[in-house]
């Protein structure tokens, strides 16, 4: 995908840091209200530019993971203080567990149910008991609709405009198409149009639940309200049940 490569430098004039403060809060409540025992620290799969990171670092120690490189470097960029390593959400294993792992809209690039169960064993394998997993996909097949959006941002000397186009053209299966126009405006030069189409999942909500509890979660769907009851979003909270003693 073009904007996590050779894009990814523009990603912050696409969607903003600060856009994502609400969103940051919203984990930390999710987190507080189903974890046992102190939180310290959160590992996000697919963390790309680091949006909700440059929020959740004030709460949490933020390890952040992305398949893309370029991703991770700008990330770097705007979280120096986070670790940062790459690596692919399905097949990720660090050898230790955290209190915190959380799944944004990186989860939408899983097409199959192979892949987000595998993203499923990824985000158990590092919740400690008593920890939980929370998972943000955009959409689930409940919720998704075709829809055209567009944004961007001013950035120094360069600015950035976008055209998103969500289309399903198959309902009966498990992957959407999302169109990105994207101009680029560098200095004087002339602005530059590049397209990027993207392949993303879409699940219903009892698939996402029975293949959660699968694995031992204990997991529920939670309507959550954004932007003053503009923008209504599923997140899906899944609590790693406590070891019992013997
Ligand atoms: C929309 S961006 C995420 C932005 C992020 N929510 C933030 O706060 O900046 C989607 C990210 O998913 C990543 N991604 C796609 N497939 C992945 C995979 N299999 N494993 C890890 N990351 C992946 C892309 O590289 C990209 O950085």
């Amino acid at each position: 995908m073009r904007l996590y490569s050779e894009l990814a430098d523009w990603f912050h004039l696409l969607t903003a840091p600060e856009e994502y403060a609400e969103e940051a809060a919203e984990f930390v409540r999710l987190a507080e209200e189903a974890g046992d025992g102190e939180l310290q620290t959160l590992l996000e799969l697919g963390a790309g530019g680091g949006n909700n990171a440059s929020h959740l670092k004030a709460r949490f120690t933020c390890t952040l993971t992305d398949v893309s490189e370029e991703m991770l470097a700008l990330s770097r960029g705007l979280n120096p203080e986070c670790e940062h390593v790459v690596g692919d959400m399905r097949t990720l294993r660090l050898g230790r567990t955290f209190d915190v792992v959380l799944v944004h809209d990186a989860v939408m690039y899983m097409t199959t149910e192979v892949d987000l169960r595998a993203v499923f064993e990824t985000a158990f394998a590092h919740t400690r008991p008593g920890g939980v997993a929370l998972f943000q996909p955009d959409c689930t097949r409940e919720t998704l609709v075709e829809k055209t959006d567009c944004g961007g941002h001013d950035g120094d000397n360069r600015a950035l405009r976008y055209l998103e186009w969500v289309r399903d053209p198959n309902p009966r299966d498990s992957t959407y198409e999302v169109d990105y126009l994207v101009a680029l405006r560098e200095g004087d030069a002339p602005v530059r149009v590049v397209q990027d189409h993207h392949v993303e999942g879409v699940f219903a909500n009892n698939e996402w639940l029975e293949w959660l509890g699968a694995l031992g979660f204990e997991a529920r769907a939670e309507r959550v309200v954004y932007d003053d009851g503009a923008e209504e979003i599923t997140v899906f909270v899944a609590r790693r049940p406590a070891e019992r003693a013997r």
